[in-house]
């Protein structure tokens, strides 16, 4: 039985992270998808509880995938949780350094889990939340990278 967390910020969920979830869904027993929620960080357009609602709404046809909402540190959630893996995706070079370096600490910190990583499809290599939240500003239309319920929480906040 390997159980995996997919931890992320995920402000809000995109295409580039749905194709993770959907292909991670066939390679685990079990997967969490983890929103991070950061009191000390406010900078985000939804909180934690929108964030989950959004994922839910795109992992109902997966029965082996749930989500939830972590705080503090996620070793100390992924020991609480028993589970073998944290799953990351990388989609350059970029990310793999910062990931790394992240997977590095984690190790230090707590060995009960092993950091593993699914390379993002081509067509979602330049995808980030952050982006998005960028181009939306400006009024471009978003609709072919985010998953629909995305798109009307999008809409809403820019009604
Ligand atoms: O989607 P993001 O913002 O790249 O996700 C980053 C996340 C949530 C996976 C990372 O910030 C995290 O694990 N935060 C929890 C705090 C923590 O464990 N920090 C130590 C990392 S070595």
């Amino acid at each position: 039985m390997i159980r995996a967390i997919y931890p992320g910020s995920f402000d809000p969920i995109h295409n580039g992270h749905v194709d993770i979830i959907r292909r991670a869904s066939k390679l685990f027993d079990e997967l969490t998808v983890a929103v991070l929620n950061n009191p000390y960080k406010q900078n985000k357009w939804f909180d934690s509880e929108e964030r989950l609602e959004l994922i839910q709404s795109v992992i109902q046809d997966l029965p082996n995938v749930k989500a939830e909402i972590f705080e503090g540190l996620l070793v100390n959630y992924a020991r609480d949780k028993g589970v073998q893996v944290i799953l990351k995706s990388l989609r350059n070079v970029g990310d793999f350094e910062y990931e790394a370096s992240m997977a590095h600490m984690n190790q230090h910190m707590f060995e009960g889990a092993e950091t593993s990583f699914l390379l993002t499809r081509p067509e979602w290599s330049y995808l980030s939340s952050t982006r998005v939240k960028e181009i939306v500003s400006y009024g471009v239309d978003v609709s072919d990278l985010l998953p629909e319920a995305s798109l009307q929480a999008l809409k809403k906040k820019f009604a």
